[in-house]
């Protein structure tokens, strides 16, 4: 029989589906807990991410060979060990694609400083691409999913949700870490665990004993 190379990695036990993110700190989940049912109700139909799942994706990898994940932790612990922290702030709604029915809603960021987030993420996509696993030529656009759309959503919704989750609560908070996850598909939706954190570099202030 031939040898059929081609592996469905999401199903192959071998391989694991993995991403790098970013986490969301409890109680900034907490405050966008509480008001985000409001957003859900009277709203057309979405699959809203679990609040425990929310997190911001820096790089997407899909299905890794298990025997890959340690020279991938070996390509990013150094991305994020050479960077300092920073701060992130949940900003207003919005929808992907960009100028057309909505399919993804999600939260803005706003970085300090600026340029931190974007620059870390462009590092983790060169760091994969020099490893072997090279990202999809889409410009980085940082964000939090709150949902996808059953059916693209027509803009009536979309404005409601945008006047609504214009101005999120939660403080601003600081980015200590990044995370690769791995990705399980499970009938209730895809669970995420952590197979390996990579610590940001402390500002130098805060190194200072
Ligand atoms: P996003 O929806 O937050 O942008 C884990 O699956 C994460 O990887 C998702 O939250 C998604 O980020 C991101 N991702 C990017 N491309 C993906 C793909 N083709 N399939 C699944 N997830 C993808």
């Amino acid at each position: 029989m031939a040898h059929d190379s081609r592996i469905d990695g999401d199903r192959d036990p071998r391989h694991l589906r993995l991403f790098v993110a970013l986490e969301i700190p409890d109680d900034v989940r907490a405050a966008i807990e509480g008001v985000h049912g409001g957003w859900h109700r009277g709203a057309p139909p979405a699959r809203w991410v679990r609040p425990e799942a929310w997190h911001v994706t820096l790089a997407f990898l899909g299905a890794v060979p298990a025997e890959g994940v340690p020279a991938l932790g070996d390509a990013l612990a150094p991305v994020f060990a050479g960077r300092e922290t920073f701060r992130l702030h949940l900003s207003g709604g919005g929808t992907f694609p960009p100028r057309r029915p909505a399919r993804v809603l999600w939260l803005g960021l706003e970085d300090e400083p600026r340029g931190a987030l974007e620059e870390l993420q462009a590092g983790v996509a060169q760091a994969l691409a020099v490893a072997g696993h090279p990202l999809e030529e889409r410009p980085f656009h940082g964000h939090l999913t709150l949902a996808r759309c059953a059916r693209p959503w027509p803009r009536a919704a979309v404005e409601r949700f945008v006047d609504a989750s214009a101005d999120p609560p939660g403080e601003p908070f600081v980015v200590r870490r990044g995370v690769l996850f791995e990705s399980r598909l499970e009938p209730g939706g895809a669970r995420y665990s952590v197979q390996t954190a990579f610590p940001l570099a402390p500002l130098a202030m805060e190194a200072r004993p």
